[in-house]
């Protein structure tokens, strides 16, 4: 027998269109490989909703794809003008909530809301937004043991990457330092300033033009983002800290002649988070490392951590983001829910 996994998506941008692509393309896989159909039930933007019980077809959930931003609430005849996640989940009764919202550090919202709604509600959560997590890990979780569902955010550090699955898995390792590159914005930009000793303006109009870089990438520059990814690696290997302890240095308009001076010294300047477990203390730095250090040749795009424990260390390189990337790691986080046996075959 088939089981089947009934999800609502709120966010309908990148991840959630990527998100949906994947799970159309992997409807074989998945059948063949676990006997499992993830039906969408419901997808939510900023503007309204399109919901249908029995779940959307693969031919329905494409079209959906290419309607403008905004624009489910156009999605005739399954189409609502409003957000409402109560009418939503008596409509469509869903196993798992997925948080795909922008990632908002002054309110949470809407994430915070959307996630404790389902948490209390008994629907399992999956996150690629972070705020809800940097701002409330414990919150979430708490209530989330409380009324036994599972809450994964595998998407919201390195993205791409299984980082958090494989701090999980480390047992019986005492964690002493977690640090890496955990922003692809501001890698791509110091990578462009090292290989072609551009100015930062220069490097971010680059980013920006290539989809990089926001439109405003205060967040990313200021370090914000990385420091939130900190607080959630955090909570991850027991050592919590909270985003305002977060000590942050800022890329914005580091001059040229900076990296000309690293570049002469051997060294070359990354955007470092670091979380400290021994004294506690999590920092996102301007530093200047060797050339010869692994975390110096992670370049562009890529984001690299370094993890130091008892027992030795290791390096994880690979994609930080990315909506097909981060789509992935959601797809699997909704697997694990799935493979759980938490849901029930119908
Ligand atoms: N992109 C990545 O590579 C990546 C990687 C890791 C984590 N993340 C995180 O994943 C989340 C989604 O990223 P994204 O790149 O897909 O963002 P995005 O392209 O900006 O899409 C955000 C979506 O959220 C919707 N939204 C905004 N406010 C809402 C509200 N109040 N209720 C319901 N929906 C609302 C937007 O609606 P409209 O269409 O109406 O504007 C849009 O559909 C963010 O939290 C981001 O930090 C992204």
């Amino acid at each position: 027998m088939t089981r089947r996994l009934r999800v609502v998506l709120t966010g309908f941008g990148s991840v959630g269109r990527s998100l949906v692509k994947v799970i159309v393309s992997k409807r074989d896989l998945l059948a063949m490989k676990y006997r499992l159909r993830v039906d969408v039930v419901a997808v939510v933007d900023s503007k309204g909703t399109a919901l249908k019980t029995e779940g959307f077809s693969d031919y329905e959930l494409m079209k959906l794809c290419e309607l403008p931003r905004s624009g489910v609430r156009m999605f005739e005849p399954y189409a609502l003008d409003y957000v409402d996640m109560n009418h939503v989940y008596d409509e469509t009764q869903p196993d798992v909530h997925a948080e795909l919202t922008p990632s908002n550090y002054a309110s949470g919202e809407p994430g915070s809301s959307n996630v404790l709604n389902a948490v209390r509600q008994g629907i399992h959560v999956v996150l690629a937004n972070k705020a809800p997590l940097a701002l409330r890990f414990s919150d979430v979780m708490s209530l989330a043991l409380v009324k036994g569902v599972a809450v994964k955010f595998r998407a919201t550090v390195m993205g791409g990457t299984p980082l958090i699955d494989t701090l999980t898995s480390m047992r019986s390792y005492e964690i002493v330092r977690v640090e890496g590159i955990l922003n692809a914005t501001t890698n791509f930009v110091l990578t462009k300033m090292h290989e072609e000793l551009t100015d930062f303006r220069e490097a971010l109009g680059r980013a920006q033009a290539l989809g990089v870089a926001e439109v405003d990438p205060s967040l990313d520059v200021e370090g914000v983002d990385a420091a939130a990814k900190l607080v959630i690696l955090s909570n991850v290997v027991g050592r919590p800290v909270t985003l305002d302890k977060v000590y942050r240095e800022s890329i914005l308009d580091m001059p040229i002649s900076e990296v000309v001076k690293a570049l002469n010294h051997g060294n070359v300047i990354k955007h470092i988070a670091r979380l400290d477990l021994r004294d506690g203390q999590a920092s996102v730095r301007v530093d200047a490392l060797p050339k010869t250090d692994p975390l110096a040749r992670v370049g562009g795009t890529l984001n690299g951590v370094r993890v130091r424990t008892d027992v030795g260390e290791l390096m994880l390189i690979g994609k930080g983001g990315g909506g097909f990337e981060t789509a992935h790691s959601v797809l699997d986080d909704l697997l694990s829910i799935a493979l759980r046996g938490d849901v029930s075959a119908r």
